[in-house]
Protein backbone atom coordinates (compact mmCIF):
# COMPACT_ATOMS: atom_id res chain seq x y z
CA UNK A 1 0.00 0.00 0.00
CA UNK A 2 1.15 3.30 -0.77
CA UNK A 3 0.01 6.25 1.59
CA UNK A 4 -1.01 9.61 -0.13
CA UNK A 5 -1.73 12.88 0.79
CA UNK A 6 -5.67 14.12 1.06
CA UNK A 7 -6.58 16.45 -0.95
CA UNK A 8 -6.99 19.95 0.53
CA UNK A 9 -10.12 20.91 2.13
CA UNK A 10 -11.45 23.76 4.04
CA UNK A 11 -12.90 21.04 6.39
CA UNK A 12 -9.89 19.50 7.60
CA UNK A 13 -9.11 19.76 11.38
CA UNK A 14 -6.32 22.10 11.98
CA UNK A 15 -3.30 20.44 13.93
CA UNK A 16 -0.82 23.13 16.52
CA UNK A 17 2.01 22.64 16.99
CA UNK A 18 3.47 23.65 20.17
CA UNK A 19 6.06 23.35 23.15
CA UNK A 20 5.79 23.64 26.41
CA UNK A 21 6.96 27.25 25.75
CA UNK A 22 4.80 28.31 23.05
CA UNK A 23 1.69 26.46 24.44
CA UNK A 24 0.42 29.94 26.09
CA UNK A 25 0.83 32.11 23.77
CA UNK A 26 -0.92 29.69 21.07
CA UNK A 27 -3.83 29.55 23.40
CA UNK A 28 -5.02 33.28 23.23
CA UNK A 29 -5.21 32.80 19.75
CA UNK A 30 -7.33 29.90 19.41
CA UNK A 31 -10.99 29.69 20.94
CA UNK A 32 -11.53 29.93 24.66
CA UNK A 33 -12.97 26.68 24.67
CA UNK A 34 -9.75 25.09 23.13
CA UNK A 35 -8.07 26.48 26.79
CA UNK A 36 -10.39 25.62 29.16
CA UNK A 37 -10.35 21.73 27.63
CA UNK A 38 -6.64 21.94 27.72
CA UNK A 39 -6.57 22.68 31.17
CA UNK A 40 -9.30 20.72 31.93
CA UNK A 41 -7.01 17.34 30.41
CA UNK A 42 -3.91 18.63 31.89
CA UNK A 43 -2.31 19.03 28.53
CA UNK A 44 1.34 20.05 28.99
CA UNK A 45 2.59 20.08 25.52
CA UNK A 46 4.92 17.39 26.37
CA UNK A 47 6.91 15.92 23.23
CA UNK A 48 4.60 13.63 21.69
CA UNK A 49 1.67 14.62 23.20
CA UNK A 50 -1.52 15.56 21.55
CA UNK A 51 -5.03 16.20 22.41
CA UNK A 52 -8.38 16.91 20.36
CA UNK A 53 -10.59 19.66 21.27
CA UNK A 54 -14.11 20.14 20.32
CA UNK A 55 -16.34 22.81 20.07
CA UNK A 56 -19.65 23.25 22.01
CA UNK A 57 -21.66 20.74 19.22
CA UNK A 58 -18.87 18.00 20.01
CA UNK A 59 -17.14 18.48 15.97
CA UNK A 60 -13.48 18.80 16.41
CA UNK A 61 -11.96 22.45 16.98
CA UNK A 62 -8.34 21.73 16.48
CA UNK A 63 -5.56 18.83 17.58
CA UNK A 64 -2.40 20.06 19.67
CA UNK A 65 0.40 18.32 19.39
CA UNK A 66 3.53 18.80 21.46
CA UNK A 67 6.98 19.16 19.67
CA UNK A 68 10.73 18.70 21.64
CA UNK A 69 12.21 22.34 21.86
CA UNK A 70 13.86 22.72 18.65
CA UNK A 71 17.82 22.10 18.95
CA UNK A 72 19.91 18.89 17.84
CA UNK A 73 17.78 16.40 19.85
CA UNK A 74 14.37 17.18 18.36
CA UNK A 75 13.21 14.46 16.04
CA UNK A 76 11.67 15.67 13.01
CA UNK A 77 9.67 12.65 12.62
CA UNK A 78 7.26 13.17 15.88
CA UNK A 79 4.32 14.69 14.48
CA UNK A 80 4.71 11.28 12.36
CA UNK A 81 2.72 9.90 15.56
CA UNK A 82 -0.41 11.55 14.58
CA UNK A 83 -1.59 9.42 11.61
CA UNK A 84 -1.95 6.56 14.30
CA UNK A 85 -3.07 8.39 17.24
CA UNK A 86 -5.54 10.53 15.59
CA UNK A 87 -9.22 9.00 14.76
CA UNK A 88 -9.90 8.74 11.08
CA UNK A 89 -10.91 12.26 9.28
CA UNK A 90 -8.87 14.86 7.25
CA UNK A 91 -6.41 17.14 8.87
CA UNK A 92 -3.85 20.13 7.90
CA UNK A 93 -0.81 21.02 9.88
CA UNK A 94 -2.02 24.83 10.94
CA UNK A 95 1.53 26.14 12.08
CA UNK A 96 5.21 24.88 10.64
CA UNK A 97 6.63 21.91 13.08
CA UNK A 98 10.39 21.82 12.76
CA UNK A 99 10.58 20.77 9.25
CA UNK A 100 7.64 20.64 7.49
CA UNK A 101 8.64 18.19 4.51
CA UNK A 102 9.79 15.30 7.00
CA UNK A 103 6.56 15.33 9.48
CA UNK A 104 4.75 14.89 6.34
CA UNK A 105 7.04 12.55 5.33
CA UNK A 106 6.62 10.68 8.35
CA UNK A 107 2.76 11.22 8.69
CA UNK A 108 3.12 8.96 5.32
CA UNK A 109 5.37 6.18 6.63
CA UNK A 110 3.31 6.13 10.26
CA UNK A 111 0.30 5.34 8.12
CA UNK A 112 1.58 2.35 6.40
CA UNK A 113 -0.07 -0.95 7.12
CA UNK A 114 1.09 -4.66 5.52
CA UNK A 115 -2.78 -5.83 4.28
CA UNK A 116 -1.56 -9.05 2.04
CA UNK A 117 -2.69 -11.08 4.33
CA UNK A 118 -5.31 -9.42 6.78
CA UNK A 119 -6.97 -6.76 4.87
CA UNK A 120 -7.40 -3.62 6.90
CA UNK A 121 -9.89 -1.29 5.48
CA UNK A 122 -10.31 0.32 8.16
CA UNK A 123 -10.53 4.49 7.42
CA UNK A 124 -7.36 6.04 8.27
CA UNK A 125 -5.97 9.60 9.17
CA UNK A 126 -5.72 11.70 6.02
CA UNK A 127 -3.30 14.87 6.03
CA UNK A 128 -3.83 17.49 3.38
CA UNK A 129 -0.95 17.96 1.79
CA UNK A 130 0.99 21.16 3.36
CA UNK A 131 1.73 24.30 1.75
CA UNK A 132 5.54 24.82 0.10
CA UNK A 133 6.63 21.17 0.03
CA UNK A 134 7.45 18.76 -3.15
CA UNK A 135 4.02 16.68 -2.31
CA UNK A 136 5.40 14.38 -5.07
CA UNK A 137 8.79 14.11 -3.97
CA UNK A 138 7.34 13.24 -0.32
CA UNK A 139 5.29 10.72 -2.11
CA UNK A 140 7.70 8.98 -3.79
CA UNK A 141 9.32 8.54 -1.12
CA UNK A 142 6.81 7.17 1.21
CA UNK A 143 6.29 4.24 -1.88
CA UNK A 144 9.54 3.59 -2.23
CA UNK A 145 9.55 3.09 1.70
CA UNK A 146 6.78 1.17 1.22
CA UNK A 147 7.41 -1.31 -1.25
CA UNK A 148 10.59 -2.06 0.63
CA UNK A 149 8.56 -2.56 4.02
CA UNK A 150 6.23 -5.20 1.85
CA UNK A 151 8.99 -6.94 0.20
CA UNK A 152 10.37 -7.60 3.69
CA UNK A 153 7.08 -8.77 5.52
CA UNK A 154 5.98 -10.62 2.96
CA UNK A 155 6.96 -14.30 4.05
CA UNK A 156 9.82 -16.75 2.09
CA UNK A 157 6.92 -19.11 1.26
CA UNK A 158 5.43 -15.91 -0.86
CA UNK A 159 9.06 -14.01 -1.54
CA UNK A 160 10.56 -16.84 -2.83
CA UNK A 161 14.03 -16.04 -5.02
CA UNK A 162 11.68 -15.80 -8.23
CA UNK A 163 9.15 -13.68 -6.51
CA UNK A 164 11.79 -11.19 -5.32
CA UNK A 165 13.32 -11.52 -8.71
CA UNK A 166 9.36 -10.46 -10.51
CA UNK A 167 9.71 -7.57 -7.96
CA UNK A 168 12.59 -6.27 -10.20
CA UNK A 169 11.28 -7.26 -13.41
CA UNK A 170 8.68 -5.17 -12.45
CA UNK A 171 10.44 -2.12 -11.34
CA UNK A 172 12.51 -2.32 -14.75
CA UNK A 173 9.37 -2.26 -16.86
CA UNK A 174 7.46 0.38 -14.44
CA UNK A 175 10.99 2.02 -15.76
CA UNK A 176 12.07 1.46 -19.02
CA UNK A 177 15.05 -0.34 -17.36
CA UNK A 178 16.99 -3.18 -18.95
CA UNK A 179 17.30 -6.39 -17.04
CA UNK A 180 18.95 -9.80 -17.37
CA UNK A 181 18.17 -12.18 -14.80
CA UNK A 182 20.73 -15.41 -14.42
CA UNK A 183 19.75 -18.40 -12.76
CA UNK A 184 20.47 -21.77 -11.51
CA UNK A 185 23.29 -22.96 -13.53
CA UNK A 186 23.84 -20.52 -15.66
CA UNK A 187 25.57 -18.38 -12.24
CA UNK A 188 28.77 -21.02 -13.02
CA UNK A 189 29.06 -20.71 -16.67
CA UNK A 190 29.09 -16.97 -15.97
CA UNK A 191 31.62 -17.17 -13.54
CA UNK A 192 29.54 -16.45 -10.48
CA UNK A 193 30.23 -19.36 -8.14
CA UNK A 194 30.02 -18.47 -4.80
CA UNK A 195 26.08 -17.01 -5.45
CA UNK A 196 25.58 -20.79 -6.99
CA UNK A 197 27.22 -22.33 -3.94
CA UNK A 198 25.19 -20.69 -0.91
CA UNK A 199 21.82 -21.19 -3.23
CA UNK A 200 22.30 -24.54 -4.88
CA UNK A 201 20.28 -26.31 -1.99
CA UNK A 202 17.06 -24.18 -2.28
CA UNK A 203 14.41 -25.66 -3.49
CA UNK A 204 13.88 -22.59 -6.26
CA UNK A 205 17.54 -21.93 -7.72
CA UNK A 206 19.49 -18.96 -7.07
CA UNK A 207 19.49 -16.15 -9.31
CA UNK A 208 21.67 -12.58 -9.75
CA UNK A 209 19.41 -9.82 -11.20
CA UNK A 210 21.59 -7.22 -13.53
CA UNK A 211 19.26 -4.51 -14.03
CA UNK A 212 20.38 -1.28 -16.03
CA UNK A 213 18.64 2.25 -16.71
CA UNK A 214 19.88 5.51 -17.99
CA UNK A 215 22.14 7.13 -20.85
CA UNK A 216 25.37 4.33 -21.38
CA UNK A 217 27.84 7.19 -21.13
CA UNK A 218 26.64 8.64 -17.92
CA UNK A 219 28.47 8.66 -14.61
CA UNK A 220 28.09 5.00 -13.45
CA UNK A 221 26.36 4.38 -10.52
CA UNK A 222 25.89 0.79 -9.11
CA UNK A 223 23.33 -0.94 -6.53
CA UNK A 224 23.88 -4.11 -5.14
CA UNK A 225 21.69 -5.45 -2.34
CA UNK A 226 21.61 -8.45 -0.50
CA UNK A 227 18.83 -10.95 -1.41
CA UNK A 228 18.74 -13.97 1.37
CA UNK A 229 14.85 -14.90 1.00
CA UNK A 230 15.19 -17.23 4.08
CA UNK A 231 18.30 -17.31 5.96
CA UNK A 232 18.51 -21.13 7.82
CA UNK A 233 22.04 -20.51 8.53
CA UNK A 234 22.63 -23.37 6.46
CA UNK A 235 24.07 -26.72 7.65
CA UNK A 236 25.74 -24.49 10.60
CA UNK A 237 21.93 -23.80 11.19
CA UNK A 238 20.68 -21.13 13.61
CA UNK A 239 18.84 -21.54 17.04
CA UNK A 240 15.12 -21.23 16.54
CA UNK A 241 15.06 -17.30 18.10
CA UNK A 242 17.44 -16.40 15.41
CA UNK A 243 15.90 -17.89 12.49
CA UNK A 244 12.55 -16.12 13.24
CA UNK A 245 12.61 -13.16 11.55
CA UNK A 246 14.59 -14.45 8.43
CA UNK A 247 12.68 -13.05 5.75
CA UNK A 248 14.14 -9.93 6.16
CA UNK A 249 17.30 -11.21 5.14
CA UNK A 250 16.44 -9.96 1.80
CA UNK A 251 16.21 -5.96 3.52
CA UNK A 252 19.08 -5.01 1.50
CA UNK A 253 17.93 -6.22 -2.09
CA UNK A 254 14.77 -4.40 -1.05
CA UNK A 255 16.56 -1.27 -0.19
CA UNK A 256 18.23 -1.11 -3.40
CA UNK A 257 15.13 -1.44 -4.97
CA UNK A 258 13.49 1.40 -2.97
CA UNK A 259 16.84 3.26 -4.07
CA UNK A 260 17.11 2.85 -7.46
CA UNK A 261 13.38 3.47 -7.92
CA UNK A 262 13.38 6.66 -6.30
CA UNK A 263 16.97 7.10 -8.36
CA UNK A 264 15.07 6.73 -11.77
CA UNK A 265 11.56 8.39 -10.60
CA UNK A 266 13.74 11.57 -10.28
CA UNK A 267 15.46 11.29 -13.30
CA UNK A 268 18.76 11.16 -11.94
CA UNK A 269 21.58 11.81 -14.83
CA UNK A 270 23.19 8.43 -14.39
CA UNK A 271 23.94 5.09 -15.63
CA UNK A 272 22.33 3.13 -12.87
CA UNK A 273 22.93 -0.40 -12.05
CA UNK A 274 21.29 -2.80 -9.48
CA UNK A 275 22.54 -6.11 -8.65
CA UNK A 276 20.68 -8.50 -6.45
CA UNK A 277 22.14 -11.82 -5.68
CA UNK A 278 19.36 -13.39 -4.86
CA UNK A 279 19.34 -16.61 -2.90
CA UNK A 280 17.45 -19.02 -0.08
CA UNK A 281 20.11 -20.45 2.68
CA UNK A 282 18.39 -23.75 2.82
CA UNK A 283 19.81 -27.03 3.72
CA UNK A 284 19.48 -30.37 1.90
CA UNK A 285 21.50 -32.82 -0.19
CA UNK A 286 23.21 -30.15 -2.24
CA UNK A 287 23.58 -27.55 0.71
CA UNK A 288 27.50 -26.36 0.91
CA UNK A 289 29.35 -26.84 3.57
CA UNK A 290 31.66 -25.94 6.11
CA UNK A 291 35.17 -26.66 5.25
CA UNK A 292 34.24 -26.26 1.91
CA UNK A 293 36.08 -24.30 -0.87
CA UNK A 294 35.21 -22.57 -3.78
CA UNK A 295 36.46 -20.04 -6.54
CA UNK A 296 35.30 -16.50 -6.41
CA UNK A 297 34.90 -14.44 -9.43
CA UNK A 298 37.40 -12.57 -8.60
CA UNK A 299 39.81 -15.75 -8.21
CA UNK A 300 40.23 -15.67 -4.53
CA UNK A 301 39.36 -18.82 -2.96
CA UNK A 302 37.01 -18.54 -0.40
CA UNK A 303 36.50 -21.88 2.94
CA UNK A 304 33.71 -22.21 4.29
CA UNK A 305 34.51 -21.39 8.05
CA UNK A 306 30.40 -20.99 8.48
CA UNK A 307 27.39 -21.43 6.36
CA UNK A 308 25.61 -18.68 8.22
CA UNK A 309 28.09 -16.09 7.16
CA UNK A 310 26.40 -16.72 3.46
CA UNK A 311 25.37 -12.67 2.88
CA UNK A 312 29.41 -11.68 2.25
CA UNK A 313 29.56 -14.98 -0.06
CA UNK A 314 26.68 -13.92 -2.38
CA UNK A 315 27.92 -10.09 -2.37
CA UNK A 316 31.32 -10.69 -2.71
CA UNK A 317 30.51 -12.43 -6.22
CA UNK A 318 28.26 -9.18 -7.01
CA UNK A 319 30.74 -6.67 -6.37
CA UNK A 320 33.60 -8.02 -8.25
CA UNK A 321 30.95 -8.24 -11.00
CA UNK A 322 30.28 -4.52 -10.16
CA UNK A 323 33.81 -3.52 -9.48
CA UNK A 324 34.92 -4.76 -13.52
CA UNK A 325 33.38 -1.88 -14.73
CA UNK A 326 34.79 0.43 -12.47
CA UNK A 327 31.61 2.88 -11.71
CA UNK A 328 31.93 6.44 -10.50
CA UNK A 329 29.99 5.18 -7.37
CA UNK A 330 29.27 1.62 -5.89
CA UNK A 331 26.94 1.28 -2.69
CA UNK A 332 25.71 -2.09 -1.42
CA UNK A 333 23.09 -2.78 1.20
CA UNK A 334 22.86 -6.36 3.39
CA UNK A 335 21.33 -7.32 6.43
CA UNK A 336 24.81 -8.82 6.94
CA UNK A 337 25.51 -9.20 10.50
CA UNK A 338 24.02 -9.54 14.12
CA UNK A 339 27.26 -7.84 15.15
CA UNK A 340 25.97 -4.32 13.77
CA UNK A 341 22.79 -4.78 15.55
CA UNK A 342 24.28 -5.36 18.73
CA UNK A 343 26.90 -2.28 17.97
CA UNK A 344 24.55 0.24 17.08
CA UNK A 345 20.95 -0.92 17.48
CA UNK A 346 18.47 -1.26 14.98
CA UNK A 347 17.96 2.06 13.84
CA UNK A 348 21.09 3.26 13.18
CA UNK A 349 22.75 1.20 10.20
CA UNK A 350 26.58 1.26 10.02
CA UNK A 351 28.57 2.22 7.12
CA UNK A 352 31.89 1.54 6.14
CA UNK A 353 33.97 3.22 3.35
CA UNK A 354 37.74 4.59 2.79
CA UNK A 355 36.10 7.50 1.23
CA UNK A 356 36.33 10.37 3.31
CA UNK A 357 34.25 12.79 1.02
CA UNK A 358 31.54 10.17 0.62
CA UNK A 359 31.42 9.34 4.36
CA UNK A 360 31.28 12.82 5.37
CA UNK A 361 28.10 13.13 2.41
CA UNK A 362 26.40 10.10 3.45
CA UNK A 363 26.76 10.84 7.24
CA UNK A 364 25.17 14.42 6.55
CA UNK A 365 22.63 13.55 4.06
CA UNK A 366 21.65 10.24 6.25
CA UNK A 367 21.21 12.82 9.62
CA UNK A 368 19.68 15.69 6.95
CA UNK A 369 16.75 13.42 6.24
CA UNK A 370 15.79 10.86 9.22
CA UNK A 371 17.39 8.17 7.00
CA UNK A 372 20.07 8.00 9.80
CA UNK A 373 23.34 5.93 9.72
CA UNK A 374 27.25 6.17 11.76
CA UNK A 375 29.76 5.37 10.03
CA UNK A 376 32.41 2.98 11.28
CA UNK A 377 36.09 1.64 10.97
CA UNK A 378 37.30 -0.62 8.12
CA UNK A 379 40.09 -1.49 10.36
CA UNK A 380 42.58 -2.97 8.22
CA UNK A 381 44.73 -5.12 10.86
CA UNK A 382 41.79 -7.04 11.56
CA UNK A 383 42.08 -8.24 7.89
CA UNK A 384 44.72 -10.72 8.53
CA UNK A 385 42.00 -12.56 10.83
CA UNK A 386 39.64 -13.50 7.46
CA UNK A 387 43.20 -15.03 6.00
CA UNK A 388 42.62 -18.75 5.00
CA UNK A 389 45.24 -21.59 5.95
CA UNK A 390 44.63 -23.09 2.98
CA UNK A 391 42.48 -20.79 0.78
CA UNK A 392 42.92 -17.38 -0.04
CA UNK A 393 40.54 -16.49 2.28
CA UNK A 394 37.78 -17.49 5.02
CA UNK A 395 34.43 -16.69 5.17
CA UNK A 396 34.64 -16.13 8.73
CA UNK A 397 36.82 -15.17 11.78
CA UNK A 398 37.56 -17.48 14.48
CA UNK A 399 37.13 -14.81 17.61
CA UNK A 400 33.56 -13.34 16.40
CA UNK A 401 35.05 -9.98 17.46
CA UNK A 402 34.29 -6.41 15.70
CA UNK A 403 31.72 -9.23 13.73
CA UNK A 404 30.53 -5.84 11.35
CA UNK A 405 33.87 -4.90 10.80
CA UNK A 406 35.47 -7.91 9.85
CA UNK A 407 32.33 -8.37 7.10
CA UNK A 408 33.03 -4.91 5.87
CA UNK A 409 36.43 -5.94 5.37
CA UNK A 410 35.86 -9.33 3.65
CA UNK A 411 33.69 -7.23 0.93
CA UNK A 412 36.85 -4.78 0.65
CA UNK A 413 38.48 -7.84 -0.78
CA UNK A 414 36.41 -7.91 -3.58
CA UNK A 415 36.33 -4.06 -4.24
CA UNK A 416 39.53 -2.23 -6.13
CA UNK A 417 38.70 -0.10 -9.23
CA UNK A 418 35.71 1.73 -8.49
CA UNK A 419 36.21 5.12 -7.77
CA UNK A 420 33.99 5.58 -4.49
CA UNK A 421 32.80 2.83 -2.63
CA UNK A 422 30.54 2.30 0.58
CA UNK A 423 28.48 -0.92 2.19
CA UNK A 424 25.79 -0.59 4.84
CA UNK A 425 25.34 -3.31 7.09
CA UNK A 426 21.37 -2.56 7.74
CA UNK A 427 18.98 -4.29 10.18
CA UNK A 428 15.77 -3.64 8.10
CA UNK A 429 13.53 -3.77 10.55
CA UNK A 430 11.82 -1.83 13.40
CA UNK A 431 11.02 -3.95 16.18
CA UNK A 432 9.12 -1.64 18.22
CA UNK A 433 6.93 1.33 16.63
CA UNK A 434 8.45 4.53 16.64
CA UNK A 435 7.12 7.73 14.99
CA UNK A 436 7.16 6.86 11.25
CA UNK A 437 7.86 3.72 12.05
CA UNK A 438 5.52 0.86 12.24
CA UNK A 439 6.70 -2.25 13.34
CA UNK A 440 8.33 -4.50 11.06
CA UNK A 441 10.19 -4.88 7.65
CA UNK A 442 11.90 -1.17 7.19
CA UNK A 443 13.87 0.46 4.34
CA UNK A 444 17.18 1.72 5.56
CA UNK A 445 19.58 3.69 3.78
CA UNK A 446 17.73 4.10 0.38
CA UNK A 447 16.51 7.64 0.84
CA UNK A 448 20.03 8.97 1.90
CA UNK A 449 21.24 6.72 -1.45
CA UNK A 450 18.81 8.70 -3.55
CA UNK A 451 19.72 11.91 -2.41
CA UNK A 452 23.17 11.21 -2.54
CA UNK A 453 22.92 10.54 -6.06
CA UNK A 454 21.08 13.57 -6.79
CA UNK A 455 23.53 16.11 -4.69
CA UNK A 456 27.15 14.07 -6.39
CA UNK A 457 25.25 13.79 -10.39
CA UNK A 458 22.71 16.10 -10.48
CA UNK A 459 18.84 15.77 -12.13
CA UNK A 460 17.51 16.30 -14.76
CA UNK A 461 20.65 17.16 -16.93
CA UNK A 462 20.48 19.93 -14.35
CA UNK A 463 23.56 20.35 -12.42
CA UNK A 464 22.76 19.81 -8.75
CA UNK A 465 19.71 20.65 -6.87
CA UNK A 466 21.40 21.35 -3.27
N1 LIG B 1 21.45 -12.55 8.11
C1 LIG B 1 22.41 -12.75 9.12
C2 LIG B 1 22.72 -11.48 9.92
C3 LIG B 1 21.68 -10.98 10.84
C4 LIG B 1 21.29 -11.72 11.94
C5 LIG B 1 21.14 -9.75 10.63
C6 LIG B 1 20.37 -11.22 12.80
C7 LIG B 1 20.24 -9.24 11.49
C8 LIG B 1 19.84 -9.99 12.58
C9 LIG B 1 23.72 -13.21 8.52
O1 LIG B 1 23.62 -14.01 7.40
C10 LIG B 1 24.39 -14.03 9.58
O2 LIG B 1 23.86 -15.04 9.93
N2 LIG B 1 25.50 -13.52 10.10
C11 LIG B 1 26.20 -14.18 11.13
C12 LIG B 1 27.67 -14.12 10.79
C13 LIG B 1 28.51 -15.03 11.62
C14 LIG B 1 28.23 -16.48 11.28
C15 LIG B 1 29.97 -14.70 11.35
C16 LIG B 1 25.92 -13.44 12.44
O3 LIG B 1 25.82 -12.23 12.43
O4 LIG B 1 25.79 -14.11 13.44
MN1 LIG C 1 23.40 -16.06 7.85
ZN1 LIG D 1 21.97 -13.74 6.24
Amino acid sequence: MHPTFATRTAAAVPIWFVTASTLEAQLEKLPPVVARQVNFAGFKAKPGQHMLSFDEQGAPLAVLFGLDQPGRKADAFLPGRLSTLLPPGTYAFANAPHDTGLAALAWLLGSYRFTRYKPDASAQALLCAPDGIDVAALEREAAASCLARDLVNTPANDMTPAALAQAARDMAAAHGARINIIVGDDLLAQNLPLIHAVGRAAHQPPRLVDMSWGRADAPRVTLVGKGVCFDTGGLNIKPDAGMLLMKKDMGGAAAALAAASLIMAQGCDVRLRLLLPIVENAISGPAFRPGDIYPSRKGLSVEIGNTDAEGRLILADALALADEEAPELLLDFATLTGAARVALGPDLPPFYTHDEALAADIAEIGSAIQDPVWRLPLWHAYDRLLDGKISDLNNVTSGGFAGSITAALFLNRFVEKCQAYAHFDIYGWTPVARPGRPEGGECQAARLTAALVVQRFGQNGAKSLS
